[in-house]
Order: structure tokens, then C-alpha cells, then sequence
């Protein structure tokens, strides 16, 4: 959420961005709802995605966000925490959503090969991405198609972000999240 709409109320999902902060202090788990679901709104409008493919739902908050701001996408979500899936789900259905979104219960190497390429739009929220996790997105992206990196300050990071320089296979900016997240775009 940007300072803007924390100020302004305008977050539709701030309360399973709120939910998701609460969950993780009695969880004890990592599920931190990404900083700015609005702009992941926006890029997904932006894009014209019919496919999104997200990977690390937790609660659902991003996932939503996607789906909203694209109302024609699909989106398939995946996440391996049995209660993050079970909450995800009943905040999807809650949010009116439940007919786009598909939440896929498993790790992103179990599921990620069951999946069909073509993805418009990729977002990456599993705690940091590792290469191999790059390369398995890349995949399933179409030529062009975007690919949005959260978490590159953390381990494993400036591996990723290595990759992502690659201007082989990508043209990528660092522009959310204090350059924290990168956008790319598949070569
Ligand atoms: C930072 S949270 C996602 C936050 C969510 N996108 C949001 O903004 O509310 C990361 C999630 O990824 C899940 N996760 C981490 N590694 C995973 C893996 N290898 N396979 C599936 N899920 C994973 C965790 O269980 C956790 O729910």
C-alpha cells in the first residue's frame, strides 16, 4: 500500500492486507503483504493481461490486487502453507473473486511444471526468487510478457537480480518498493 492510500482509504483489499500483518505475528511465519498492491493493479491494467501467474499468495491480498486491476485475467496463484491456503480461499470468495482466481496448493517446483505457458504477467512473492526460479518463469511467460521480482534485498537477491540483467532474455528497471522489486520484460 503507497503512503497515498494508507492516507486516503482507497486500498479495496486493506483488510486482508491487515489480516496478513496480524496472521503473521500469531503464525510466526513471513507472510508480509507486498508494499503496494496498487501499483501491481496498475501494471496488470497496464499490460492487458489475460493470464497472470503469482507465486506466493499467503492470504490472498496481491492475488486480488491482480485480478482487480486486470478484469478480464485469470489468475493462478501458488502457495504451500496449508492455513494460508485455506484463509486465501475465503478471501477470494469473499472479494467476489473466486471465478478468476485459482489458488494451486503445492511448491513453486511441483506446480510450476503442471502449468500452461502463455502467462502475460508473472509476479514473484515467494520470499526471495532464486535463478532457477527465474528461469522456470521466464518459461512460461509469452515473448514480452512481464515478470514483477519482490524481495531482491533479501539472500539470494543479487543473484536474481544478475539474471534479470541479462539483456538476452531481459529489459529490467528497478522501480518499486525503493528498487527493492524489479520489472522486467521477457526478450
Ligand atoms: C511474502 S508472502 C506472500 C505475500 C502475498 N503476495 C501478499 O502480498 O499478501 C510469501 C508466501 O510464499 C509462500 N512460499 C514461499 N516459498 C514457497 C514455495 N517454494 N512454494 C510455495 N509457496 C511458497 C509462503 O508460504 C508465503 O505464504
Amino acid at each position: 500500500m503507497t503512503a497515498l492510500d494508507r492516507q486516503s482509504g482507497a486500498d479495496p483489499f486493506r483488510a486482508i492486507c491487515e489480516q496478513t500483518e496480524r496472521h503473521r505475528r500469531q503464525h510466526g511465519c513471513w507472510a508480509y503483504p507486498f508494499g503496494d498492491g496498487p501499483a501491481l493493479g496498475t501494471l496488470a491494467r497496464a499490460v492487458g493481461a489475460a493470464r497472470i501467474l503469482e507465486l506466493g499468495t499467503a492470504l490472498g491480498y496481491t492475488a486480488c490486487w491482480l485480478a482487480y486491476g486486470s478484469p478480464q485475467a485469470r489468475v493462478d496463484t501458488v502457495e504451500r502453507d496449508p492455513e494460508h491456503i485455506m484463509l486465501a480461499k475465503r478471501n477470494i470468495i469473499d472479494a467476489g473473486l473466486s471465478g478468476r482466481v485459482t489458488v494451486h496448493a503445492g511448491s513453486f517446483d511441483e506446480i510450476l511444471p503442471s502449468l500452461e505457458a502463455g502467462y502475460d504477467l508473472a509476479f514473484f512473492d515467494g520470499y526471495a526468487p532464486t535463478p532457477g526460479d527465474v528461469v522456470a518463469i521466464r518459461a512460461l511467460l509469452r515473448p514480452r510478457g512481464v515478470l514483477i521480482a519482490a524481495n531482491l534485498d533479501l539472500e539470494g537477491g543479487s543473484a536474481v537480480r544478475a539474471a534479470l540483467a541479462d539483456e538476452a532474455r531481459w529489459r529490467t528497471a528497478p522501480v518499486l518498493e525503493d528498487g527493492r522489486t524489479t520489472i522486467s520484460v521477457a526478450i
